[in-house]
């Protein structure tokens, strides 16, 4: 099995960090990685705001229910669509989900734990004060990286079954 497939299986979210560092080299890689996405058009419709300063993640860790996961993180990457790139909201929507999902898979490699958290959203116009965000930026997610403390992370997915057709919505996989 190829190291991308393996990644995907073995990659969990992690919700708990210890004390070390993010290395700067690991963020630039974690964000490349995000920008080789695929987008409609190539549009890219994505901006990247990474927060490392205590006081702004204390003060984002008050704008969600996850607030030890946020205190916990060393970086935290917080990822908007930027309306003025925009040609499809959705498609635009859908390229930056495979932006975060290959920030994630990323992180994994790199041995660092990472989760996306979207409750976050319930709080964006607080989200948007803290980072100076302009008008013509909507916050997607924001995620928590952190050296991963080890303990054993498990998952759960629907069976093939439960979700894939063949040929039609009439006969199941
Ligand atoms: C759109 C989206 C929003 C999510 N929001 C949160 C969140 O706010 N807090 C959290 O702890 N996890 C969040 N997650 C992580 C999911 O809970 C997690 O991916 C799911 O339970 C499957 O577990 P796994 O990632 O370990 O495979 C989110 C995931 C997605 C894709």
């Amino acid at each position: 099995m190829g190291n991308t497939i393996k990644t995907i299986f073995s990659r969990r979210s992690v919700r708990e960090f210890t004390k070390e560092d993010v290395s700067d080299d690991d963020i630039t890689t974690i964000l490349e990685c995000g920008c080789w996405a695929p987008s409609g058009l190539n549009n890219q419709p994505w901006k990247f705001v990474i927060i490392r300063e205590q006081e702004k993640i204390r003060k984002l860790a008050e704008c969600t229910r996850y607030t030890k996961t946020v205190l916990g993180a060393n970086v935290l990457i917080a990822v908007y669509f930027d309306h003025e790139t925009s040609y499809n909201r959705t498609k635009d929507i859908q390229a930056i989900g495979a932006a975060i999902q290959n920030m994630l898979l990323a992180c994994d490699e790199l041995g660092l734990g990472a989760v996306w958290l979207g409750e976050i959203l319930n709080q964006e116009d607080d989200v948007n004060t803290i980072l100076n965000a302009p008008k013509n930026v909507e916050l997607m997610a924001v995620i928590a990286i952190g050296h991963p403390v080890e303990k054993k992370r498990t998952s759960s997915r629907k069976g093939l079954e439960e979700v894939v057709f063949r040929e039609d919505f009439n006969t199941k996989w």
